[in-house]
């Protein structure tokens, strides 16, 4: 097809931009700061302290990696059983746990990321999660903590209605948003930035689907979702930060 409204999405998807970019000039290369690692929460937010993430993944998902592969898919309906905050917190790191702080720029996940980049926040629409009351939180991975933005009984189908309807939101036991600040990517690769954001997320997207095997629990990515009715739901601006990707988890 040569249809020519296809042509920035296919241009998107290559690394053509690569060779255009100089990169003595880049944000990281002419000695900026860097944006920070993670975003600093509210300072009236309660904040919440996490079980070790790498210990709770480790004691409840202990299925061979290989099983967790061959029985991984989508999982749509879900049981109506709370997940606890031990689950939560291996769930947390299997997907944005920071394994190693190299420097004030760079810090090691359990995910892959373009140059560490690591663009994304972890936000999570809890519906079913040990003690927490139902509402919005943001995760925080450096200092394993959650930190709670709002209390919302009807979170789950505020966050549905974010994803034109798709029902089996609503009924999760927790729904994660990942935000992406391309500026932290940016930093370091300028134009080249945004593409590998994009394959950054099916990263994480991968680590939570293996790890929801793990604890018997399923979730089902979503990318069909309304960027702006999402952005508010999040509360971020919808420019230094987005929604880029989602999944609801619940019991199997
Ligand atoms: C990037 C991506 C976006 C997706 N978006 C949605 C979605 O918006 N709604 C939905 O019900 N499923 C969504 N899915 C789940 C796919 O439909 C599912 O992966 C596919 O049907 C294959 O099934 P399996 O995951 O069980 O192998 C998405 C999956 C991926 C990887």
């Amino acid at each position: 097809m040569s249809d020519k409204k296809f042509a920035s999405g296919r241009f998107f998807l290559k690394d053509t931009v690569r060779k255009q970019i100089n990169f003595s000039q880049t944000a990281q290369s002419l000695g900026q700061d860097g944006p920070p690692l993670q975003k600093p929460w509210p300072p009236d937010a309660f904040v919440i302290e996490l079980p070790d993430g790498s210990k709770a993944l480790q004691h409840l998902a202990g299925m061979p990696v290989g099983e967790a592969m061959v029985r991984r898919e989508s999982i749509r309906q879900y049981q109506n059983i709370a997940l606890t905050l031990e689950e939560l917190s291996a769930l947390l790191w299997a997907t944005q746990g920071v394994k190693q702080v190299i420097s004030a720029d760079t810090a090691l996940r359990t995910v892959p990321s373009a140059g560490a980049r690591h663009s994304f926040e972890t936000y999570l629409a809890v519906n079913r999660v040990g003690n927490l009351p139902s509402g919005l939180y943001r995760y925080l991975p450096f200092d394993g903590k959650l930190a709670q933005l709002n209390i919302d009984t009807k979170i789950g189908r505020r966050a549905a209605m974010a994803c034109f309807g798709q029902g089996f939101i609503a009924a999760s036991a927790v729904t994660f948003f990942w935000t992406a600040i391309p500026a932290r990517m940016e930093w370091r690769y300028d134009l080249a930035a945004h593409k590998v954001i994009a394959i950054d997320a099916g990263h994480v997207g991968q680590n939570l689907y293996l790890a929801c095997e793990g604890i018997g629990a399923g979730c089902c990515a979503v990318a069909a979702y309304d960027q702006q009715a999402c952005d508010e739901l999040l509360a971020v601006d919808g420019e230094e930060e987005f929604v880029i990707y989602l999944a609801a988890v619940g019991k199997k």
